[in-house]
Parts: C-alpha cells; sequence; structure tokens
C-alpha cells in the first residue's frame, strides 16, 4: 500500500518531490499519462475519463489514497469522479483546496463561511480547460468575497514542457504573463494553477516582477497532505519502494523527468 501521485505527464513531479522532501518514509507511486498528455487542450469528458483509467491503475497498484496532481483534472474531473465513481474505501484528493487555503489564509480544512480576505487582485495562470472550467473562482467563492481573478489560459506551456524545449516554453511563460498584466496591470498574488508551472517558476517571478506575491502548489500540497495524513492515518500505507509509472515511452519519459529534476529517475511502462 502506498499513496498514489497522478498527473497527465511529467508536471506531477513537481508536488511528488515536495511530498517526498516532507514526508521522506511516506512510500509514493507516481503515474503520468504521458501518452495522453497535454490534457488542458480536451474536453472535461475526456479528461474524465483518462482520469479514472489512471486512479484506477494506482487503486490497482495498491494506493487507497491518491492526489491529483494536476490542476486540470482536479478542475475538470474530481467532482464528478468524487460523486459516483470513487469507491468509500479509496480517496482521491485535488491539489485546488490547499492553494485557496492558503491564498485566503485558512487552516487547512476550515469549512467556515466566506469572509473578506487581504488579497483583493489575483492573477491565476492555468491550462486553457482550467480556466474554462471555472473551478478556481468556484472553490475560491466558497471561503473568500471580494476578490477579483483574472485567468490566463496559458497555451502552448505544457506541450513545449513536455517535448523539452524550455526556450519555447519560457518565451510563451513572457507573453502570457504580458498578456494577463494588459487585463490585471497590478495583480497582488500570482497562482501558478498548472503543476508543471514550477518548473518554470524563476520565469514567472521574473516576468512578474517582485511586487507580486507568487504561489506555487508543491509545498502547499505537501503540508496539506501531511495534515491529511495526521488526521487520517489509515490512509498512509506501509512504507516501500518510490516507484514512478507511465503510459508513454519510459525511456524518452525517464530522460526528461531527469533532466527536470536533475537525478536520475527511471520510468516503468504499466
Ligand atoms: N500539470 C497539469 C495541470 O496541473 C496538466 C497539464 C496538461 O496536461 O495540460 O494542470
Amino acid at each position: 500500500m502506498a499513496v498514489g501521485i497522478f498527473d497527465s505527464g511529467l508536471g506531477g513531479l513537481t508536488v511528488r518531490d515536495a511530498v517526498h522532501a516532507r514526508l521522506p518514509d511516506l512510500a509514493l507511486v507516481y503515474l503520468g499519462d504521458n501518452a495522453h498528455a497535454p490534457y488542458g487542450v480536451r474536453d472535461a469528458g475526456d479528461i474524465h475519463d483518462l482520469t479514472t483509467a489512471s486512479v484506477a491503475r494506482l487503486f490497482e497498484a495498491g494506493c487507497d489514497l491518491v492526489i491529483l496532481a494536476c490542476n486540470t483534472a482536479s478542475a475538470a474531473a474530481l467532482r464528478r469522479m468524487q460523486e459516483g465513481w470513487v469507491p468509500a474505501d479509496k480517496r482521491v484528493l485535488g491539489v485546488f483546496v490547499p492553494l485557496i487555503e492558503a491564498l485566503t489564509e485558512r487552516q487547512w480544512g476550515d469549512n467556515s463561511p466566506p469572509r473578506e480576505v487581504a488579497v483583493k487582485n489575483v492573477a491565476l495562470f492555468a491550462t486553457p480547460a482550467t480556466v474554462a472550467s471555472r473551478a478556481f473562482q468556484r472553490e475560491l467563492a466558497f471561503r473568500a468575497i471580494g476578490v477579483d481573478v483574472e485567468a490566463q489560459a496559458c497555451g502552448g506551456v505544457v506541450d513545449a514542457i513536455e517535448e523539452g524545449d524550455m526556450i519555447l516554453a519560457e518565451a510563451l511563460v513572457r507573453s502570457h504573463v504580458d498578456a494577463l498584466k494588459r487585463k490585471m496591470p497590478h495583480p497582488q498574488a500570482a497562482v501558478l494553477g498548472c503543476t508543471h508551472y514550477p518548473l518554470l517558476e524563476d520565469v514567472f517571478r521574473d516576468a512578474l516582477g517582485p511586487d507580486v506575491a507568487v504561489y506555487s502548489q508543491p509545498r502547499l500540497v505537501a503540508d496539506s497532505l501531511a495534515d491529511y495524513l495526521t488526521r487520517h492515518p489509515g490512509m498512509r500505507g506501509a512504507d516501500g519502494e518510490a516507484t514512478f509509472l507511465t503510459t508513454g515511452d519510459p525511456a524518452r519519459v525517464s530522460t526528461r523527468a531527469t533532466q527536470f529534476l536533475r537525478r536520475e529517475i527511471r520510468f516503468q511502462g504499466v
């Protein structure tokens, strides 16, 4: 038994690494659906079907708890999955809520009514499917009032990262930040709402400038998972080997992952 971490591709490795740093004894099984990435240009039905297929594989691999380390799946599929698909003895959690709890200065799991918060202007950078779902705004509205969110659909960035073309990815990030600033010249906070984007966090920070607080998910998700496991120790599973699975070509995916994380990662095919 282990905790499963799922993403459409390589981005969830940023979350996986932060979870491992925070909870080094926790056994983690990572699954990247690289054969079908990117998800961000697909429709919600397609994202739901692909996500459930991958999460089912993680259940089969012995995971009772799966983290969707993918905003696109969290935005487009998670609610539908939780309403009718996830078996009673399993749990699937997304990555939006920890981020929003941090943005709205809440304790993990605080379900009190929405209230005014310090931050008023938020820039959201995410995939086209996440932006179209408006899931971020919906989750935010449960917790905060009076926050203006300007969303920028960052087309092309995930494809460029999955292809290992970081020069193109950087150019696209800069142009998406420019486009956002034309709509909201002075955001107080910026949310990197795609788990691929922490790989370009320095570029986002540079393009946004020093006055913008950047919220990046990996550490926030790791902290919230640590809190969840303290409250639900049965979901933790036994200690075990770290495993990396992919629906794509294991050799190619291993090379890219090694390049991004600057240490050797070996994926196995599913
Ligand atoms: N890393 C993902 C996310 O957080 C998915 C990107 C994609 O496949 O388009 O949204």
